[in-house]
């Protein structure tokens, strides 16, 4: 605990004489969380990102929310505390395959998640995240949507917009994707009052059993406020901290074996540390560098949506 102290003093002391903020998503770990200036879902950290006058932006996420930061801020120092921090589900998805998708339906919108690498956003026609993915896709003209990467997501969204047509990358989320709804219903029957509250990067069967469905924040929202004392929580495990946080006086209940990789437990989110964070305010290393004509592409989906939403 004292060294811990240690680090954190420095970090104090490092933002402070630099200019830099520290920003970090539900899922880093709780002392990471702790420490941060401002903790969000995937759409409030871009527009924090965004609208940011600091100097450095050092942060604590996976890889493409450390590169959409650094796209919606060209002229600003992205730090990324552990570059071997990615995302698997943004990995499945290549620029070249959705080349070919788009000209095998060339009167399709290319609608990426923002899980996706900078070269998939650079040929996307607009960027959703899970908390405005309906309402975006809903404004759109085009009647067919090419959905990359996150096949779950992209179904849920299908669903709720039966008037378009959707082709589904097949990609998903290994953490989520392993939930199965029979380890929530299990909970359920311990906790018959209880509500379930769920990631739309669930596997489909696993949405259709919960009660409400939205990005982390919009789940935080959900548990700490609705009427039941028990809620079962169908998302990553770094969520705890913040829910018990705010609202002490409700049971957030995770499914079995969450503290284990294989679970609701996204290893990359984890690989970000405070001594890492510390690395790199001190040496200005694992700066987010991305190719220019790139990120001038994936700056346009971007930015359409975030004046969406
Ligand atoms: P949110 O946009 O809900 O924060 O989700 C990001 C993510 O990677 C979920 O796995
Ligand atoms: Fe990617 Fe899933 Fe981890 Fe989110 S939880 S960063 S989608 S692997």
């Amino acid at each position: 605990a004292v060294a811990e102290k240690t680090i954190i003093n420095d970090i104090n002391k490092l933002r402070k004489e630099k200019n830099a903020v520290i920003l970090a998503h539900y899922y880093q770990r709780g002392e990471i969380q702790d420490i941060a200036d401002f903790i969000g879902d995937s759409l409030e950290l871009a527009r924090k990102a965004q609208q940011t006058d600091a100097d450095i932006i050092v942060f604590a996420g996976v890889r493409f929310m450390a590169e959409t930061a650094k796209i919606l801020n060209p002229g600003k120092k992205v730090l990324h505390p552990n570059p071997e921090s990615g995302c698997p589900m943004a990995d499945m998805a290549t620029y070249k395959g959705v080349l070919e998708l788009k000209k095998q339906h060339p009167d399709a919108a290319v609608v990426s998640y923002v899980n996706t690498n900078v070269d998939v956003k650079a040929v996307s026609d607009i960027i959703v995240t899970s908390r405005n993915a309906v309402k975006v896709v809903r404004s759109l003209k085009e009647d067919k949507i090419i959905f990359v990467p996150d096949q779950f997501l992209g179904s849920y969204i299908a669903k709720q917009i039966p008037e378009k047509e959707f082709i589904l990358w097949k990609g998903f989320c290994p953490p989520h994707f392993n939930l199965t709804p029979d380890q929530l219903l299990e909970l359920k029957e311990k906790y018959k009052d209880a509500k379930i509250a769920v990631h739309p990067e669930c596997n489909t069967e696993t949405v259709k059993i919960a009660d409400f469905v939205g990005s982390t924040s919009q789940i935080i929202e959900f548990a700490t406020t609705c009427d039941s004392e028990n809620v079962i929580i169908g998302t990553e495990v770094g969520l705890k901290h913040q829910l018990e946080k705010i609202n002490p006086n409700k049971n957030y209940i995770f499914p079995v074996n969450a503290d284990y990789c294989g679970t609701v437990h996204c290893c990359d989110m984890k690989k970000n540390t405070l001594d890492k964070i510390k690395e790199v305010l001190e040496n200005e290393n694992n700066e987010i560098i991305l190719d220019e004509e790139l990120m001038e592409k994936a700056r346009k989906p971007l930015e359409r949506m975030l004046n969406i939403v």
